[in-house]
Formats: C-alpha cells, structure tokens, sequence
C-alpha cells in the first residue's frame, strides 16, 4: 500500500529511538550497580498534586464523563483567563481560549487553520521536532534557520526579516525552547512580531515552558504583545500532566469560529475527565505546590549546569527556563575517543548509563556537537549523574 506523500517526508522522532536503545542497555545492566538514569526524558518527575487527583475521582464517580463543548469546559477557559490575569497581569478572554489535547493538538489545530499548501514556517534550528511535522503535515513547509548561542538560540527579527521570500506565512516560536531552555528577549519578540504583522503573517509561540520561567526578563506571556499572536500551552510541563492529554490554544477572537469548528470535527473535545481535574490546578494549594516544584527545578539547573561545565560539557547559554541545558559535547566526546553527539550519547550511557538526547532530532544547525540533558529527575539522581559524567571525562 503507498503512503501519503506527507506521510513518506515524516523524518524518525530520535528521542524515542534513544529511549529505546537505552530501556535494552538498562535490561541488559538490571541488578548492576549503576542503574540507569533517565536524563533524556522532557517531562517532568512529579505527578498531578492531590486536590487534581481527587477532582478527577469525583469526575469520574460522578459520571461527568460526557463529551464537552469542542473548545473545552466554560469554568475551565475562565480559570485559564484568570491564570493570565492573576499570573502575567494580561486580559485574555476566555473566548479566546480553546482547550486541547495537550499543545500537540493545539499545534495541529493552529498549523490547519493558517497554513496553506506550500506555505513556509520559519523556524529556529534547533527547535522542537514535532514542530517541522505539525506544518508539513498542513502541506505547509518549515524553513529552518540557524539560531546562535549569541542569539540565546532564538530567531532574530533581523533573520526574520531577511528569510522572509513570497511563500513566507509566519514564523514558529518556542519561549522558553525545547532543546535549549532558552527564552527570546521581550524586545526582539515584539521586533519579530511587527515584521511578521508588517507582511500580513502569523506569529505562532508555543509557551508550554512558560510556567517553568526561571528569570523574570523573560517570563512574560507572548499574548502580552497584541491579540494577533497565536499562543499554545499546556497542562504537562508546569501543572505537571503529560499523560492526562490536555493544553491549549489563545487565538485572536476572530480565528475563534473557525478554529471551533475545526476542534469539533476533527477533535470532538479534549479528555473530559482531564478537564475537570485540571480546574483544580488552579486553586491556591495547587498553585503553591507547582510555585514549589519550579523552584525546584531552578535549583536543579543551579546544580546541573556547572556541574555539566566541571565536566567539559560547556551549556554556552543559561537555561532561563523548562528543565533543559544544552551542551556543546565536542571536547568531551574528543576525550572519549568518539565524535558527534550521537556516539557521545551512545557511549555515555554504555559506560555510565546515562540517558540522554543527541542534537540530531533537533535540527541541523551544529546539532551533531550539543547534547540535550533533562533535568526533569530528582537532586540525588542528578547528584549521581554529575559524579558518574565527572569520573567519565575525568
Ligand atoms: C516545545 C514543545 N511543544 C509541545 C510539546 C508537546 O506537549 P504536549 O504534551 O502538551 O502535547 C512538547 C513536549 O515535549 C514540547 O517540548
């Protein structure tokens, strides 16, 4: 049977290849003194708080278990508001907001409404992987374009300016990024904006890191800027619920009828039971205990990122956000004697079972020199991590 075209350009996820390779490794060591740790993983270690917990029993045993409006439960587009307002000091509608199968959908959704066959997505290289297959899968053609370290690993409106050619639609942002955890500066996102809006184009940000800010320069919603930013979230990186499927869509109030119809046709809605266990994450003792965990894992990347520079494994921008550091391994994997970050991951979790994420799927640009360590596990295992990388490349 022949596949789609658009089904035939879909390039491997190598993440998953990696956690793969490493799950055969870690059975093959089971019962050694060196259980593997799991740096590769982007999601994080702790589980939805108890008070979501509970509200997702009583959902289920109250029989609340019906489809919902396709741009999600009322109550739960009002708290999503609320949580702007109360936390970035910005009025987003509640209208505004569609309610998703976590960001995946809300990207999906986002790329079918604005992307038209051929049009191009200007992208930074190295970006998140499933971002190039959202727009492809559109029919839409990502256009990747090297981010420096100088450049926080983000576009510039200058690059943007300069990329932008008649099949040009709009650019695809993440603040913070996955792989880099970094953030674009305020002002140089509004710079890109304007160029964008000057060509009549679409400004996509996925801020699914957005919660897990860690500087107060960079930890302002996108949706501040005007109501032309297409914004996406979600409920698994800072309200901590990867598998329970649920994000979100902030669209201009004028995209909102048809993104409507969209998510009815092609979604229904998302998860029922997740929507109304996600209410509770925005009561106050949910709120303080991912306010907890994000200070957590700032002091996660206050201990990793020097201790992966002890190392020789130089991170050459801070991570200012999300629970990544992204590492130049070039002299590490020198010392070694291997090249490339795809055999430095591989050795490195051979010899010191770490699992961990090679530049490949990431993009293009330099990726064969960096390495993406998560820093989504607790301090003692990335205490362990650090001495085992340290006696490595000592
Ligand atoms: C930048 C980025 N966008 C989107 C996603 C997809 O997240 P979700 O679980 O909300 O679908 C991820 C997941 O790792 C991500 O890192």
């Amino acid at each position: 049977m022949t596949l789609a075209r658009r089904a035939q350009r879909i390039e491997p996820f190598y993440v998953m290849e990696m956690a793969k390779r490493a799950a055969e490794v870690a059975r093959a060591s089971a019962g050694g003194d060196a259980p593997m740790i799991y740096l590769n993983i982007g999601e994080p270690d702790f589980t939805a708080p108890p008070l979501v917990q509970e509200a997702a029993e009583r959902a289920i045993r109250a029989g609340r278990t019906q489809y919902t409006q396709a741009p999600g439960l009322p109550e739960l587009r009002e708290r999503i508001s609320a949580w702007y307002a109360q936390r970035f000091g910005v009025q987003v509608p509640a209208r505004r907001i569609v309610v998703t199968a976590g960001a995946s959908a809300a990207l999906q959704l986002a790329c079918l409404a604005l992307i038209d066959a051929g049009d191009e997505v200007l992208m930074p290289d190295p970006s998140y992987p499933c971002n190039r297959q959202f727009v492809a899968a559109a029919d839409g053609v990502p256009v990747m374009i090297p981010a420096t370290a100088a450049e926080r690993f983000q576009l510039s409106a200058d690059k943007v300016e300069a990329a932008w050619g008649p099949r040009t639609r709009g650019v695809m942002l993440a603040s913070p990024s996955n792989p880099t955890g970094t953030s674009i500066a305020p002002d140089e996102l509004r710079r890109i904006h304007d160029v964008v809006r000057a060509r009549n184009g679409v400004t996509f940000v996925d801020e699914i890191y957005l919660g897990l800010s860690h500087d107060p320069r960079y930890g302002q919603t996108a949706l501040a800027l005007d109501e032309n930013v297409i914004s996406i979230n979600s409920f698994s990186k800072y309200f901590c619920m990867t598998g329970w499927r649920l994000g979100w869509l902030v669209v201009p109030e004028s995209l909102v009828n048809a993104v409507e119809m969209l998510a009815q046709h092609l979604f229904i809605c998302a998860s029922t039971v997740s929507q109304f266990a996600a209410l509770a994450c925005f009561e106050p003792d949910s709120l303080a205990e991912y306010e907890r965990r994000r200070a957590e894992f700032k002091a996660r990347r206050d201990f990793f990122v020097p201790a992966l520079e002890a190392a020789g494994l130089h991170v050459p921008v801070q991570p200012d956000g999300a629970f990544y550091a992204w590492a130049d391994c070039t002299a590490a994997a020198r010392k070694l004697g291997v090249s490339g970050s795809w055999d430095f991951a591989e050795a490195v979790m051979q010899r010191a079972h770490l699992a961990i994420t090679p530049g490949r799927d990431f993009g293009q640009h330099e990726t064969a020199q960096y390495i993406r360590f998560s820093t989504a596990s607790s301090m003692a295992q990335l205490h362990t991590a650090a001495d085992r990388l340290k006696a490595l490349l000592a």
